[in-house]
């Protein structure tokens, strides 16, 4: 490493995210806010909002999961930067439905393979799986509404903050030392 380059990285950690409903935007937060009382410097920032990513030691990504994959504009932000961020530790993270089903901890191989078109794109040294929220009333498409409406009625999914804080705080308590 160029003495250039040790002036420009700074020790901050970015945790970046893609949510269409709140839910994968609450967690990030929460990843947030435990990576802080570990005492690492940190900013929580929708995808959206990042243009440098050179100034960040280390990354975490997460999307929510619609239709099996991460959100497209989060898959556009991994395949877009992947060079800058194959250079640092990269970890990526999921908020789904499946993992709230009735045994969904049985999904979890399942729920895995979700990010595997991210894994293509860039390596990551940890992986964040965790169960979301649904309120039908929040979608803003008709049509997803009338669909989960029914999956509702008929069993497939419950309405609710299915968010396991446990969950996150446990995954992030392991990360941080990945991160170096
Ligand atoms: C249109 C749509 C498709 C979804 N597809 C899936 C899916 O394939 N698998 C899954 O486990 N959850 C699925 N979900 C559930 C979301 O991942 C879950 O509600 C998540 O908490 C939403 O995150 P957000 O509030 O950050 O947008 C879907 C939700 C919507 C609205």
């Amino acid at each position: 490493m160029q003495s250039d380059d040790i002036y420009s990285m700074s020790d901050r950690i970015l945790i970046t995210y893609a949510s269409r409903t709140g839910s994968t935007a609450g967690v990030a937060e929460a990843i947030g806010r435990s990576l802080r009382k570990q005492g690492t410097s940190v900013d929580v920032l929708p995808m959206s909002a990042v243009h440098d990513l050179d100034t960040y030691r280390a990354v975490v990504a997460g999307s929510a999961i619609q239709n099996k994959q991460w959100l497209p504009e989060a898959l556009q932000f991994v395949q877009s930067q992947r060079l800058m961020l194959a250079r640092k530790p990269f970890a990526a993270f999921l908020v789904c439905l499946t993992l709230a089903l009735r045994n969904g901890e049985t999904y979890r191989p399942f729920v895995a393979d979700f990010l595997a078109p991210v894994r293509r794109q860039v390596p990551t040294v940890s992986e964040g799986l965790f169960a979301g929220v649904l309120d039908v009333s929040k979608l803003p498409s008709f049509g997803d509404r009338l669909k989960f409406r029914i999956s509702v009625a008929l069993g497939v999914w419950k309405e609710g903050d299915h968010r396991d804080w446990g969950a996150v705080q446990a995954w992030s308590e392991q990360l941080l030392p990945m991160l170096n």
